[in-house]
């Protein structure tokens, strides 16, 4: 399957045949599976054959959910978590012990940050946050103690775009591990493993889903033996897995993943260019415009730019509330990806732990606003903001 277009794959990769001839995978609703002898339970437990034991290890449903976005993400494989900080969480603890350092980008998802910056240094794991679009502060930032590098790219909410390729050959000569979230991205538009990333990983909740609907998370390695690892000694002692109903919701979303990106994008890309030349907006942060500092590089890495975009209007904080505010079609949420289009202001909700200092050394406001741009007619998109920014 691997040699399939992505369409394809979306739709087909992973499992076997069904039972029941069954055109669609079944949901496994089951916690334990059962053995005809004892030898053949402790044959399981052996891992001598890959019979399911309980679906805190495995489950039929969950294991084509991992086998397909291993093909989407070019892996050799792939474990399902309950949420994206679980998938997060579990595969930083794996990479790191006591006495480790990991460099991170100073802009992320609030909760990675938090989890970073806060609760691994009460394991001895300590955190740096760099400007990892600049190589060579990372290159001085590096010591003899850092064992991982975590970015996103494009970053939350910052759309800044890392150099994978780039980080990943520094990290490879020193024996650093990269991961990268690409949960903006989604495979779609970008596979960091064949830029050389150790492990991808996925807030499935957003455009994996696509419909708003789960909570979920998603690991993926080209490295077999550390997705067993993973697996084995991080998922199933942690207790992070996920419900198989929620696995068989993600399959069904995953078989348009690639339609709904293209249509997002060409929405986003509408909205972004309307942003771009409103006299009452300011900066306008999206890897498509041919002026964003990073829209050379999100070109030559990426086959396309995602659909999120955050702007400032040329205003007071109070100001960029109101206009949130007033917003009709776009929904005032959290969250990502869904066909909705969502709005948010970043460093109010989801980004609340950054200080004022590490926000404005990122070059961002604090009345950044980030949106979502959903599935909706552009044009109905447009007029909403119109409306809104209208009114200031
Ligand atoms: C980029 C990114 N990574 C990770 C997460 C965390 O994922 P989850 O909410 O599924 O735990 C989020 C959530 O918003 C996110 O935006």
């Amino acid at each position: 399957m691997k040699d399939k277009h992505f369409e394809t794959m979306a739709i087909h990769a992973g499992g076997g045949r069904k039972p029941d001839n069954s055109l669609n995978d079944p949901i496994f609703l089951t916690s334990a599976f059962t053995f005809d002898s004892l030898d053949k339970a402790a044959a399981a437990f052996a891992f001598e054959t890959e019979d399911y034991v309980y679906t805190r290890g495995n489950n039929p449903t969950l294991r084509v959910l991992e086998e397909r976005m291993a093909a989407l993400e070019g892996g050799g494989g792939a474990v399902a978590f309950a949420s994206g900080m679980a998938a997060i969480s579990s595969v930083l603890l794996s990479l790191l012990k006591p006495g480790d350092e990991i460099i991170t980008h100073r802009m992320l998802y609030g909760s990675s940050q938090d989890f970073i910056k806060n609760t691994l240094p009460q394991y001895g794991i300590s955190s740096r946050l760099l400007n990892l679009t600049d190589l060579l502060s990372l290159e001085s930032g590096i010591t003899k103690r850092t064992k991982v590098i975590y970015f996103e790219t494009p970053a939350n909410p910052s759309l800044e775009i890392i150099d994978t390729r780039a980080v990943c050959s520094i990290a490879a000569a020193r024996g650093i591990k990269v991961v990268v979230d690409n949960t903006f991205a989604t495979p779609y538009f970008q596979r960091p493993l064949d830029l050389g990333a150790h492990v991808v990983v996925h807030s499935a909740t957003k455009y994996i889903s696509g419909h708003g609907d789960v909570i979920a998370g998603i690991a993926v390695a080209k490295d077999v033996d550390y997705v067993q690892q993973l697996k084995f000694g991080y998922l199933c002692e942690f207790g992070g897995v996920m419900s198989p109903f929620t696995a068989w919701l993600l399959l069904r979303g995953i078989k348009t993943l690639a339609l709904r990106m293209r249509e997002h994008q060409a929405n986003a890309m509408a909205v972004a260019c309307y942003l771009k030349e409103h006299p009452r907006v300011g900066k306008v942060y999206y890897p498509g415009l041919p002026d964003f500092p990073g829209h050379a590089l999100a070109a030559a890495q990426m086959s396309g730019f995602g659909a999120i975009i955050s702007f400032e209007i040329k205003g007071s904080l109070e100001q960029s509330k109101a206009l949130v505010n007033s917003l009709k079609l776009f929904t005032r949420a959290v969250s990502l990806g869904d066909c909705e289009s969502l709005v948010q202001h970043p460093f109010a909700m989801t980004h609340r732990g950054y200080t004022p200092e590490e926000v404005e050394e990122a070059g961002l406001s604090p009345g950044l606003i980030r949106l979502s741009v959903g599935l909706e007619h552009k044009e109905d998109l447009i007029a909403d903001l119109d409306q809104a920014l209208g009114r200031m």
